[in-house]
């Protein structure tokens, strides 16, 4: 029997990579040096696409259409911006993401950037390594804590509540924004986010990427969240106007940032790197080997669920399954 054909965007763990050629046809697009030509004389046999990671292909519309027989895009990460979701509904392809798996990963992570803001952990560390500990004695008290700070949530799904159950387990008091009030969640909702801006100290932003929400994070923001402010982004680099941080964090308006995610990754803007009241992380958030494992396997079953003609296991809600 003739496997499907299926086109992969980019490398991707082995784990992926020896399923996906046991059961299909692999086209392995990123290793073409003519892209374009590739997609014009193998588009109209793809049945299956795998993609993801952030800094992979963008799957417009555009590219859609040069793939008439295209049924699912299985895309590695929950967050699934690079894909036009709506375009692929109007065309009938399921879109797949990796969802929930990741949460408790993303959740440790993102209670570990804040810690390394709040308290100096990092800067604290390089520190000791340097020798100034013997050297020059103990390392400043840290003008910041956690003991007197507010949360606010910028997203409260998935990810935001794995992170709220352990900030409330630190002590926090917590209020979310987002579009609407969720029932059954009792903590302080607001739909204006300068507004709580202004009532917090620190924001925790794991909302999704795209254009709906391309700088949330702008200036007034940053002004409302004043002096002794903390962000920190989990999400995606779009989300904040990182000119707007960036002049922030400079005239210290706010008082640090933490950011697991940035414009233009992995080649983000050098600004970034001189900032001293500014932590950084290289988009790390899920990257432990037990996770990727999990996010892997959910991207073959997806894919697996298309050759099987079974349902796949995690269509994004723009692609709802009905048949194959
Ligand atoms: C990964 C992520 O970094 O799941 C997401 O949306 O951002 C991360 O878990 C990415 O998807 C894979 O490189």
């Amino acid at each position: 029997m003739s496997k499907p054909t299926l086109l992969q965007t980019g490398s991707m763990m082995k784990l992926i990579e020896d399923q996906l050629a046991a059961a299909f046809d692999v086209i392995r697009l990123w290793e073409a040096s003519d892209r374009d030509g590739l997609i014009a004389k193998e588009g109209a046999r793809i049945e299956v696409a795998v993609t993801g990671g952030h800094a992979g292909v963008k799957f417009d519309d555009a590219l859609m259409a040069r793939l008439p027989k295209l049924k699912i895009i299985s895309n590695f990460g929950v967050g699934y911006d690079s894909i036009d979701a709506g375009a692929a509904g109007k065309r009938g392809i399921i879109v797949t993401n990796t969802p929930d798996v990741l949460n408790e990963e993303v959740a440790d992570t993102a209670l570990g950037l804040l810690l390394m803001t709040v308290r100096e952990l990092g800067m604290a560390e390089q520190y000791l390594r340097a020798g100034c500990w013997a050297a020059e004695g103990d390392y400043h008290l840290t003008p910041a804590s956690l003991r007197d700070r507010k949360l606010g949530m910028v997203g409260y799904g998935r990810i935001g509540k794995a992170i709220a159950r352990r900030a409330a387990a630190f002590g926090l008091p917590i209020s979310y924004f987002g579009r609407t009030k969720q029932a059954d969640v009792s903590y302080p909702f607001y739909n204006d986010l300068v507004a709580m801006a202004r009532d917090v100290d620190t924001l925790m932003v794991i909302t999704p990427g795209g254009p709906s929400t391309k700088n949330l994070i702008n200036k007034a923001v940053l002004e409302a969240l004043g002096p002794r402010g903390i962000l920190i982004n989990m999400s995606r680099g779009t989300v904040v106007d990182e000119a707007a941080l960036i002049e922030a964090l400079r005239n210290r308006t706010i008082f640090a940032a933490g950011l697991d995610v940035m414009l233009n990754e992995p080649k983000i803007d050098p600004v970034l790197m001189t900032l001293d009241n500014l932590v950084l992380l290289p988009h790390v958030g899920s990257a432990s080997v037990h996770t990727r494992n999990a996010m892997g396997q959910l991207v073959v079953d997806n894919a697996l669920a298309y050759k099987a003609r079974t349902a796949p296991k995690t269509p994004v809600p723009e692609t709802p399954f009905k048949a194959w």
